[in-house]
């Protein structure tokens, strides 16, 4: 498989290092033989090679702060003339989220796809507003459109509906979307300051590059979007669906919940009523008693309320550099390995 990488922060770095340390697993249990082609990231720079770019270097320069622009192979252009320009097979898209515009990732995908590529993102922008179209699109050229670490990282939530839960009817899925303000949460019950928690979210790579989209719920509702789109069908925007941060939480209300048998959490959920789909985004008081209110830091949980099963809850990584890169990874076994 030949792969372009669109957007070389943590997201395309914790990818690189997982297609290093795992390209010999992947050719021999997957068939899979994964060939780097380009590298654009509009901060860095961007490196490009027919016959393959030297992934380990890129990986080295990005780490020390380095510009591609001074490797071998340097391209000199924007992300887009090389996804147009490109001889690849899939495209990675992992540059920062604009929850509003979903810009420029939007683009990215949609000349992707128009230029036969299978693509991957963990970009939440595009999902949440331009979900149909662009699934649309990927079905008319006959290539795959995953976007798995969009909701949950690489815990595995899209693929679950997809595949595993295929034959169910899913009624509700409700839980934790958003490593940040549950880590945020946890902390200031500890006693840490809202600030001191948020820097250190941002430091270990959870935080998204606008924090406010983490702390005003804005990113817990573009993956509620997303889950109404993509995995109830529903023909949603995020302002289609109310919407609460976590900013008027004060260190108080956290002590005194805590006093009744109750712990902040921001839930974000989508249900069905009727023919119709909604959703919400707010912090509740959980019972301590209640499987959500024992998922601390930046965890999330997610509980699917179905027909066959009951309920089934899913507990994992939400966000993270090696996290969100095996969202990737997963998805580009399922588009071309065996
Ligand atoms: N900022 C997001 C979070 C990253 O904290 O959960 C993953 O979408």
């Amino acid at each position: 498989m030949r792969l372009l990488i669109v957007g070389f922060g943590t997201v395309g770095q914790g990818l690189a290092e997982l297609l290093i340390e795992k390209k010999q697993q992947l050719h021999d249990i997957h068939k899979l033989d994964v060939t780097v082609v380009g590298i654009a990231d509009m901060l860095k720079g961007s490196v490009y090679n027919d016959d393959g770019i030297d992934l380990a270097t890129a990986l080295e320069a990005a780490k020390a702060n380095k510009p591609l622009g001074e490797l071998p192979n340097a391209y000199d252009g924007d992300a887009l003339s090389m996804i147009k320009a490109a001889k690849a097979d899939m495209m990675v898209e992992a540059t920062y989220t604009d929850i509003k515009t979903g810009k420029p990732a939007t683009g990215h995908i949609r000349a992707a796809l128009e230029n036969g590529m299978h693509v991957t993102t963990t970009n939440k922008g595009p999902l949440a507003l331009y979900y149909h179209e662009l699934a649309q699109l990927a079905e008319a050229k006959g290539v795959k459109f995953l976007f798995e670490g969009t909701v949950m990282s690489g815990s595995p939530v899209l693929n679950l509906i997809r595949e595993t839960l295929a034959g169910s009817d899913i009624s509700e899925i409700k839980g934790i979307l958003n490593g940040t303000t549950n880590y945020i949460l946890s902390e200031m019950e500890e006693g840490n300051s809202y600030e001191d928690a948020l820097k250190k979210a941002q430091e270990l790579g959870y935080a998204e590059a606008v924090p406010d989209a983490d702390v005003l719920g804005w990113d817990a509702l573009a993956k509620v979007t997303i889950l109404a789109a993509a995995g109830f069908g529903a023909r949603v925007k995020p302002d289609d669906f109310p919407c609460k941060g976590i900013t008027e939480i004060t260190a108080e209300a956290i002590a005194e919940a805590k006093a009744r048998g109750k712990r902040f959490k921001l839930i974000g959920k989508v249900w069905r009523e009727g023919n119709q789909v909604k959703g919400s985004v707010a912090p509740e008081e959980i019972d301590m008693s209640h499987p959500l209110a024992g998922i601390m830091g930046a965890t999330n949980a997610l509980t699917f309320a179905t027909d066959t099963l009951g309920d089934v809850t899913i507990v994992g990584a939400g966000a993270g550099r090696i996290e969100t890169g095996y969202s990737a990874l997963v998805d580009i076994i399922h588009a071309g390995g065996k």
